[in-house]
């Protein structure tokens, strides 16, 4: 992967630390500088014929060199010696003063004195050069994050939702997932394209169509279509399944499965009329999807998410006949007949094919996500494409990328190069651990859900009164927040502060296990929330209102940080650290690994904030505590708003 070992030695080394404002990282974190130093000693430690280096496996060695867990043992740590060993016949940790002899670490490191324990080699920043990547960090509107060195086109097809069906607690995780990682990858200087893959064209339609014809009401039409069509597709699905548990608790589905007993198939006929392009069904469906749309677009934008593009389903489908001709024709993809079917059998003949179209005629699934991956490859011509999707449909998203490298999707040149991704996520489960659902038995709908999650953070800010601030310490929300708000600020405020609380509560979870939905723990202003991230940047910036501090003026001025305690050092360390955070994230897509830093670097400042003096600080001291509280904010505010969160000023 590309992402890995990309910040890597762009740093001049050489370069004296004479000019106190020049950034002395050039470009680079420190992990990347120090690896590209550690790259270069393994290098000469294998052609000085102490142990055999391949080009292929110097990469992974030189990703040993980490952040460390405790400060005690310094700042990074180079563990490679360990895999070495054994193959060069030494121990260890001759092997570890094989490498610090050949590490030369320029102005940026303290040299490592000898190899601790087995063989880490442990490395301290140098305090110059880690003050001036403080104050070129606070001088920089990137706040010290260089852009990728080879930016990448990269299309995030996320979202997704079928249309005409109501969103349910479900869509909330592909929307955030990938909006996040598609902002992330952004400010990273990557070329994203943002593709809402709209489900346009399913089955759903054919329930609405089914509805249309046999139970609607006009005048509920007339008033709130969307409302009608969201009504019909529920109920017509409950007729169409007529499960007895269901059909039990809803009479009006009850008496029209029992009138329409065939229901299942009919729904199935009207899909398939509007797919033959059938005029009636074909006009009831331009009727309808605006509003569909309208009701899609009005989510995305509540949630303040929105995509480049939204070419649904159906966008695709004048194009299927031809792709299914093409890989039928093509020799390598091996499509071919079965039982009227066509299929293409990538794991032999016994194990089920990627079914393409069906014994109907029917064109699948897969066939608009083969027609939609060619249309992207001639019309984006992207590097990676990332899918964020639920797991669960892990076994089609193979086939599909291994059909897509076996046919080449119209640039047979470009495929191999091509990284596809499915970034999957795991379920959202209510609070007794299954899958989430209404006390009714129903999928909990997605405007409900963020409804109440912006009331009770309405309601979150009234009881505030002996809540824990940021900083850790008892802080009466109510002397800051409610009464200098009024209803309306109140509101603003409960709507930013609930989004964020389902968006961060989603974001921090590692993306691929399943995680339980609960707004007590969600709306929490310590621990890991939205609301105590959010929190912090509030406090940090009170400081700037209080003390009456021009915070533009002071990031131009400042000249030099001090790092004379153990708080102001770690603080700085993890400061200059959002780079790193930033590219770990991309290595295997999970926004987690920001929100942790996040958390991190929120506890940093905390231990900072509560034993230093920052306003009643002097002179030099004054400034620079002022400038490092600061940038903390600024780099607050950025990680959040990279996962889609936002801020305020006061809460
Ligand atoms: N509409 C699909 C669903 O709800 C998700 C689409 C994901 N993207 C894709 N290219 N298949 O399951």
């Amino acid at each position: 992967m590309t992402a890995a070992g990309g910040d890597e030695g762009r740093a001049s080394v050489q370069d004296p630390l004479g000019d106190p404002l020049k950034d002395p990282l050039g470009g680079a974190t420190f992990r990347g500088a120090l690896r590209g130093l550690f790259r270069a000693a393994l290098e000469r430690l294998s052609a000085d014929g102490v142990v055999g280096i391949t080009a292929e496996e110097l990469p992974g060695l030189v990703d040993q060199v980490r952040e460390t867990a405790d400060p005690k043992f310094g700042d990074y740590s180079g563990t490679m010696a360990m895999a070495l060993a054994k193959r060069a016949g030494l121990k260890p940790r001759d092997v570890a003063v094989e490498i610090i002899r050949r590490l030369d670490v320029g102005d940026l490191f303290e040299i490592p004195a000898e190899p601790v324990g087995p063989g880490f080699i442990n490395l301290r920043v140098r305090q110059d050069a880690l003050a001036r990547a403080v104050v070129a960090a606070v001088r920089d509107p990137r706040m010290g994050v260089a852009p990728v060195a080879t930016p990448e086109t990269i299309v995030i097809d996320f979202g997704g939702p079928n249309v005409a069906k109501p969103m349910h607690v479900g869509h909330i995780r592909s929307t955030v997932i990938g909006d996040a990682l598609a902002k992330i990858l952004e400010f990273r200087g990557h070329h994203t394209i943002t593709d809402n893959h709209l489900g346009d064209w399913g089955t759903q339609f054919g329930m609405i169509l089914w509805g249309w014809k046999h139970c609607r009401d006009g005048a509920r039409f007339a008033a709130d279509p969307t409302a009608e069509l969201a009504r019909l597709y529920r109920l017509v699905r409950k007729v169409a399944d007529a499960k007895p548990e269901e059909l039990a608790r809803d009479p009006e589905a009850a008496a029209l499965a029992a009138r329409y007993p065939d229901t299942g198939r009919e729904v199935l006929a009207e899909t398939a009329k509007l797919h033959e392009g059938d005029s009636e069904n074909r006009a009831l469906w331009e009727q309808f999807m605006p509003f569909c749309r309208a009701e899609i677009d009005r989510i995305f934008s509540r949630l303040h998410v929105s995509f480049d593009h939204a070419l649904g389903e159906s966008f695709f489908q004048p194009m299927l006949a031809g792709v299914v001709a093409e890989l039928m024709a093509d020799p390598a993809v091996r499509a071919r007949e079965s039982r009227g079917a066509i299929g293409i059998f990538l794991n032999g003949e016994d194990a089920p094919p990627f079914l393409i179209r069906k014994a109907d005629g029917a064109f699948l699934y897969a066939t608009t996500d083969l027609a939609t991956l060619k249309w992207r490859m001639e019309h984006w011509k992207p590097d990676r494409i990332l899918y964020v999707v639920d797991s669960r449909q892990g076994p089609h998203f193979e086939q599909l990328f291994a059909t897509a490298k076996l046919w080449g999707c119209g640039d047979r040149q470009r495929i191999d190069g091509v990284e596809f991704a499915h970034v999957a996520f795991g379920t959202v489960l209510g609070e007794d651990g299954k899958p989430f659902k209404t006390r009714a038995g129903d999928t909990v709908g997605l405007e409900s859900l963020l409804d109440e999650g912006v009331e009770r953070a309405g309601k979150m800010q009234h009881a505030g009164d002996k809540t824990q601030s940021a900083d850790g310490r008892p802080q009466h929300v109510g002397t800051e927040g409610r009464v200098g708000m009024d209803a309306a600020e109140q509101r603003h405020v409960a709507e930013i502060v609930g989004m964020g609380a389902i968006k961060y509560a989603d974001l921090s979870q590692n993306r691929t296990t399943d995680y339980v939905f609960s707004f007590d723990k969600m709306l929490q202003l310590t621990g890991n929330t939205a609301a105590y991230m959010q929190y912090a940047v509030a406090r940090v910036e009170g400081i700037f209102s209080k003390g009456g501090v021009d915070c533009v003026a002071l990031r131009q001025s400042v000249e030099g940080v001090s790092l004379s305690t153990p708080q102001e050092r770690a603080l700085a360390l993890e400061l200059v650290r959002f780079g790193e955070a930033l590219e770990d994230v991309e290595i295997d897509y999970r926004p987690n690994v920001l929100t942790a830093w996040l958390y991190e670097l929120a506890g940093c400042y905390s231990s900072f904030y509560d034993a230093l003096p920052v306003l009643k600080a002097e002179g030099d001291e004054r400034n620079s505590r002022l400038a490092v509280c600061d940038l903390t904010g600024r780099i607050l505010r950025q990680g959040l708003e990279l996962l889609g969160i936002g801020t305020v000023e006061k809460m």
